[in-house]
C-alpha cells in the first residue's frame, strides 16, 4: 500500500506518507480556482502519486465520515477526492486495527458501487442528481426525489411509463404548436409527517442538519437519510427507501423510517397520489401546454387507494393502486382526505423518543397499452409482495442477475468503474427484456429520467443497442419491434414528402410519425428559431444498422424472415428514391438531407434548408445497399418473395442497389473527405474570439445565431458527422465502400490522420455524443491521450452535468451505452463486428484490468485483459481472431495471451 495521510484546514491540504508525521509537506488552496482544480493541481504537483489517501481529519457528521467544514460549507471531501485521484479515501477513524487494506477495499467496494450524494443542492443541479438516481425497470422511471418533495424550482418528483405520450397543442405567435410528451404520472411517491398537528413537513435546508441520497447500483435500492432539527429543537432521523420490481415491473415499493429523536410526540404521516402533476422538467417548455392528464376516478379506501386517469390526446387509460401497511406502528389513527385530483392518507400515531417506526407504501401502475383488461379491475385484483423486505431482497437477486451478464468490471480505477456501473445501471432501468417483452416501446434519448427531448426516441438507439445486443439481444428484439411496429407510420411520412420507402422520423414517439419541433427557443436571445434537424434522415439508417447489428450478433432468422427484412427493404427503397443520377458525370446525389451535425441545416444565403452528398449518408446508404444485396443473396426464394412482395420491391430494385451503392457522390479535398457538398467554400471559424467572449462554444449555433450569424456560414460541426461511418464500420468495410464509391483510398493510417485531425479542430461537442465517438477516432489515429481526455470527459458527462443544465431535463442515455461500447470494443478491444471477434486491445496506461461478459452468435464470451495479457474462455468450440491470427478456442478452457 503507499497511502498518503492528509489533513485538511480552510487554507491548505498537509500531507506526508507517514500517519506520524502529517505536517511534512502542503498545498496551500488557491482560493482563485474551484475546489475540483485545487485538488487536481494538489494531484498534478505530487511526485509520487498514493494509491490509498486516508483523511486524518476528525469525524464530525454522522451521515458521511469524509464530510468536513471547508470555508463555511460542508464537503464531501472523500468523494471529492476520489473523484480526483480515482483511488479510495477512507478516514483513519476506519482504519480497523490498522489494516489499511482491508479497510481500502472496503472503500473500494463502497465507491465502486454506490452514487451518493451529500448534502442538499439546489436547482438545476438538485434536479440532475434527481435524473441520476432514478430507480426503474425498463417498464417505468421514478426520479431520485425526496419523498417530501413536490415539484418546486429544487426538486422535481416525477413518474414515466415507457410508450406512455401524449400531445398538446399551444398557441405560439398565431400558430398552434403541437407537442407529444412523455408524460408525468400522478405521484404516488410522495410521503411527509408533521408534529403535533403542525404544517406538513418540507424539504428546507434550514432544518435538515445532514442528508445523504446513496443508490445502490448492485441492488437497486435508493437510501435517503435525513437528520432534522425542527426550529423548536426537535430532531428526528427519516431513512426513505425505494426500490423498483424487476419481474413483476408494475411495482415499486417505499418504505418510511422516521424516528423522534428527542422527543414525545403524535405524528402524523401524509400520503398521497397526487394526480395534479403537469409536465414541467424543462424550463423552456414551462409556458407550454402542460396538463396530460384528466383523472378520472380515486377510491381510497381500507388503506388501499387507486387512481384512475388517461391522457386527454391518447386515451392511454391509467390505473395506480397503492397498499399501505405499518405492522409495528401501535394504535394508529387512519384517515383518508381526497381532493378533486389527489388521493391523500394520513396515519397519527403517538411516537416516543427513540423509537423507529416504519411506514410502508406498495405502488403498483397499470397503462392500457400493456394491460389488456380494464386497469382498474386488474390493479385492484393486483397483489403486492408481503413487505418492503422482500421486495429489496428480490430486486437484490434480480440486479445480481443483470450484474453477472453486464457488468464491465475495471482495475485501478474507482470513478470509472463506478461511473460504467451507472451507466450499466441506467441501460438497465431504460429498458430490460423482461418489461419491454410486453411493450410496444423502444428508448429514448433521456431513458425514463426527465423530459428533455420530451422522451422521444432518436437515432440514439444506435449507441445504446451497441451494447444491449452484446449482453441481451433479446431485449434489442423488443426494441426493433418498437421500429417494426411504426413501419406503416414511416411509409406515410415518406409518402406525405413524396418519396418511396420509409422515411422513419427524426423523433418518434406514440404513433411513429414525426415528432421534431418546428421551432425552438434559443436560450441566448429568447427567440424562436426554425428546427429543421428532422432533416436528419439518416435516421432511417440507424435504424436500419440494428437491425443489422442485432441479426449479425443473434441470427435471428425468424425476426429477418418476418420483420427485419421488410423493414430493411423499405428503408432501401426510400433511399434508392432519394438517389438521384447526374446523366453527365454517372454519379447520384441525395440532396435535402442533414448529416447528424445538427449546426448545417442548409447552405449560406439559401432560402430553403438541407444539403447535398453529406458524406455519412452516402457511405452508410452504400454499406446498407451492400448489405441488403447480401441477405437478398442468402434468403431463401419464400421469404424474399414474400418480402419483396410486402415492400413491393422488384429485380429492377435490385440492380438499383447495386448501381447506385457503386456511384454516390462524395466531396474530397486532397485526402480530406467534405462533411458535405460544398463543405469546402465555407468560411473557418474563429474560434478562438469567441471562447475569449463566451467561455464555452459548445452550442456555437446559438452563439451565432445571437450574432445574427448562422453556423452554416461556417466549418463548424456540434458533433461527429463525416467521420460518423468509422464508428459504425470497421475500417476495412469503411475503405471498401469509398473503393466501391470510385474514391479508393490508398493510405488508410494517413486518411485516418488527417480526417480526424481536421474534423476535431472544427468540433465543438455541442452533443454529448461526440466525445465518445472522437475518443474512438483517436484511438485509431493513436492519440491515445486526446482519446482519453475525451472518453473521460463522455464518461462524466452526467455525473458534472458538464452541458451546464441538461441532466436536470434527464440523463444521456446515448453517450452512457457508447461509452461502455468503447470500453470492450476498443479499449478491451474486442470487435464483434465480423464473423469472428477480432481482438487487439488498446489497454490505457491508467487501468490494470478490464474483464466482462458478451454474447456473440450463440456463444458466451468471458475476458480479462490487462496491459500486456488476454485470458479468453467460451462456453462452446470456436475461433477468434487475435491480432491478426486466427485461433481455435475449446469450450469452457480459458486460455491466456500475450501480446
Ligand atoms: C444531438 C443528436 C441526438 C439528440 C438526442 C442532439 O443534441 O445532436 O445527435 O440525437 O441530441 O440525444
Amino acid at each position: 500500500m503507499k497511502p498518503m495521510y492528509i489533513k485538511i484546514t480552510d487554507s491548505q491540504i498537509s500531507y506526508s506518507n507517514s500517519e506520524n508525521a502529517i505536517d511534512e509537506k502542503s498545498y496551500n488552496f488557491d482560493s482563485n480556482i474551484e475546489l475540483k482544480q485545487n485538488l487536481q493541481t494538489f494531484k498534478d504537483s505530487l511526485s509520487d502519486q498514493p494509491n490509498v489517501i486516508v483523511i486524518t481529519n476528525p469525524s464530525r457528521f454522522l451521515l458521511k465520515k469524509n464530510a468536513i467544514e471547508f470555508l463555511g460549507q460542508v464537503v464531501d471531501f472523500g468523494t471529492e477526492l476520489e473523484n480526483i485521484f480515482h483511488i479510495p479515501v477512507i478516514n483513519i477513524e476506519e482504519k480497523v486495527d490498522s489494516d489499511l487494506l482491508l479497510a481500502s477495499e472496503h472503500e473500494v467496494d463502497y465507491a465502486t458501487w454506490h452514487l451518493d450524494y451529500y448534502g442538499l443542492d439546489h436547482g438545476k443541479r438538485q434536479y440532475g442528481q434527481e435524473s441520476m438516481q432514478t430507480i426503474g425497470n425498463g417498464y417505468f422511471g421514478l426520479r431520485g426525489t425526496y419523498l417530501e418533495a413536490k415539484a418546486s424550482d429544487d426538486n422535481y418528483p416525477a413518474t414515466y411509463i415507457a410508450g406512455v405520450f401524449n400531445q398538446l397543442s399551444t398557441p405560439i405567435n398565431g400558430r398552434d404548436i403541437i407537442n407529444e410528451d412523455l408524460v408525468n404520472l400522478p405521484n404516488a411517491q410522495y410521503i411527509t409527517f408533521s408534529i403535533n398537528d403542525g404544517q406538513p413537513f418540507k424539504i428546507d435546508k434550514s432544518v435538515i442538519k445532514e442528508s445523504n441520497r446513496s443508490l445502490d447500483l448492485k441492488t437497486g435500492l435508493l437510501t435517503i437519510t435525513l437528520l432534522i432539527q425542527l426550529e423548536d429543537g426537535k430532531e428526528l432521523q427519516v431513512i426513505e427507501k425505494k426500490v423498483a420490481d424487476m419481474q413483476n415491473y408494475h411495482d415499486y415499493y417505499l418504505q418510511y423510517a422516521i424516528n423522534p429523536m428527542n422527543f414525545n410526540g403524535k405524528i402524523t404521516i401524509y400520503t398521497q397520489i397526487d394526480g395534479t402533476v403537469v409536465n414541467s422538467n424543462v424550463e423552456r417548455y414551462r409556458n407550454l401546454a402542460n396538463k396530460h392528464l384528466v383523472i378520472d376516478q380515486i377510491d381510497n379506501i381500507d388503506k388501499t387507494a387507486v387512481l384512475a386517469a388517461h391522457t386527454v390526446q391518447s386515451d392511454i387509460k391509467l390505473a395506480i393502486k397503492t397498499d399501505l401497511h405499518y405492522p409495528t406502528i401501535v394504535n394508529p389513527l387512519y384517515s383518508v382526505h381526497n381532493e378533486d385530483e389527489i388521493a391523500e392518507q394520513r396515519l397519527e400515531f403517538n411516537a416516543q423518543a427513540g423509537e423507529t417506526y416504519y411506514f410502508e407504501k406498495d405502488v403498483s401502475l397499470f397503462t392500457s397499452l400493456e394491460t389488456k383488461e380494464n386497469v382498474v379491475s386488474v390493479a385492484e385484483k393486483h397483489q403486492f409482495l408481503p413487505s418492503f423486505a422482500d421486495a429489496a431482497k428480490q430486486a437484490a437477486k434480480d440486479w445480481q442477475k443483470v450484474w453477472k451478464q453486464e457488468d464491465v468490471v475495471i482495475t485501478g480505477d474507482i470513478t470509472a468503474q463506478k461511473l460504467l456501473r451507472l451507466n450499466s445501471y441506467s441501460m438497465t432501468t431504460a429498458a430490460q427484456a423482461d418489461a419491454n417483452k410486453d411493450l410496444d416501446a423502444s428508448v429514448g434519448s433521456r431513458g425514463l429520467t426527465g423530459e428533455g427531448y420530451r422522451g422521444h426516441i432518436f437515432w440514439d438507439e444506435l449507441f445504446d443497442i451497441n451494447f444491449y445486443v452484446l449482453h441481451n439481444p433479446e431485449l434489442v428484439k423488443y426494441l426493433l419491434m418498437y421500429r417494426y411496429n411504426r413501419l406503416k407510420a414511416a411509409l406515410d411520412y415518406a409518402e406525405s414528402n413524396g418519396h418511396n420507402g420509409a422515411m422513419y422520423p427524426w423523433q418518434s414517439g406514440l404513433y411513429g410519425d414525426e415528432q421534431s419541433q418546428e421551432v425552438h427557443l434559443n436560450p441566448i436571445t429568447n427567440k424562436w428559431d426554425p428546427d429543421n434537424s428532422r432533416k436528419q434522415r439518416h435516421v432511417s439508417l440507424a435504424v436500419a444498422y440494428n437491425v443489422l447489428n442485432y441479426f449479425h450478433l443473434s441470427h435471428d432468422e425468424k425476426f429477418m424472415q418476418h420483420y427485419g427484412l421488410v423493414m430493411l427493404l423499405d428503408i432501401a427503397k426510400f433511399w434508392i428514391d432519394m438517389s438521384k443520377l447526374d446523366k453527365n458525370t454517372g454519379k447520384y446525389t441525395i440532396a435535402n438531407v442533414m448529416g447528424p451535425d445538427e449546426f448545417h441545416e442548409g447552405y449560406p444565403d439559401k432560402e430553403e434548408s438541407g444539403l447535398k452528398n453529406n458524406a455519412y449518408t452516402n457511405i452508410m446508404v452504400s454499406w446498407l445497399f451492400k448489405k441488403v444485396g447480401e441477405l437478398i443473396n442468402t434468403e431463401s426464394s419464400d421469404v424474399l418473395d414474400n418480402n419483396f412482395r410486402k415492400a413491393n420491391f422488384s429485380d429492377i430494385d435490385i440492380q438499383k442497389l447495386d448501381d447506385i451503392r457503386h456511384n454516390l457522390k462524395l466531396d474530397f479535398q486532397d485526402d480530406i473527405l467534405g462533411q458535405f457538398e460544398g463543405y469546402f467554400d465555407l468560411k473557418r471559424l474563429d474560434f478562438d474570439k469567441y471562447r475569449k467572449q463566451y467561455g464555452n462554444i459548445s452550442r456555437m449555433d446559438r452563439i451565432l445565431k445571437a450574432h445574427d450569424d448562422t453556423p452554416d456560414n461556417y466549418q463548424v460541426a456540434k458533433q461527429a458527422d463525416t467521420l460518423m461511418a468509422l464508428f459504425n464500420l470497421t475500417d476495412q468495410d469503411f475503405f471498401d465502400i469509398l473503393s466501391d464509391l470510385g474514391y479508393p483510398i490508398t493510405n488508410h493510417e494517413m486518411f485516418i490522420n488527417d480526417n480526424v485531425k481536421y474534423y476535431i479542430e472544427r468540433t465543438t461537442h455541442g452533443s454529448t455524443l461526440s466525445r465518445i465517438v472522437y475518443s474512438m477516432l483517436l484511438l485509431k489515429a493513436d492519440d491515445t491521450k486526446t482519446a482519453w481526455k475525451l472518453f473521460y470527459e463522455a464518461l462524466t458527462s452526467d455525473y458534472y452535468d458538464i452541458q451546464g443544465g441538461t441532466t436536470a431535463e434527464g440523463i444521456h442515455l446515448g453517450v452512457m451505452g457508447a461509452t461502455l461500447n468503447l470500453v470492450t470494443s476498443f479499449f478491451a478491444g474486442i470487435d464483434y463486428r465480423g464473423d469472428v471477434l477480432e481482438i487487439d486491445p488498446n489497454m490505457p496506461e491508467q487501468w490494470e484490468e478490464i474483464d466482462f461478459k458478451m454474447n456473440f452468435k450463440g456463444t458466451q464470451f468471458k475476458f480479462q485483459i490487462t496491459s500486456d495479457g488476454v485470458s479468453i474462455k467460451a462456453n462452446q468450440d470456436t475461433e477468434v481472431i487475435f491480432i491478426g491470427k486466427k485461433l481455435p478456442l475449446t469450450a469452457n478452457l480459458e486460455i491466456q495471451l500475450t501480446y
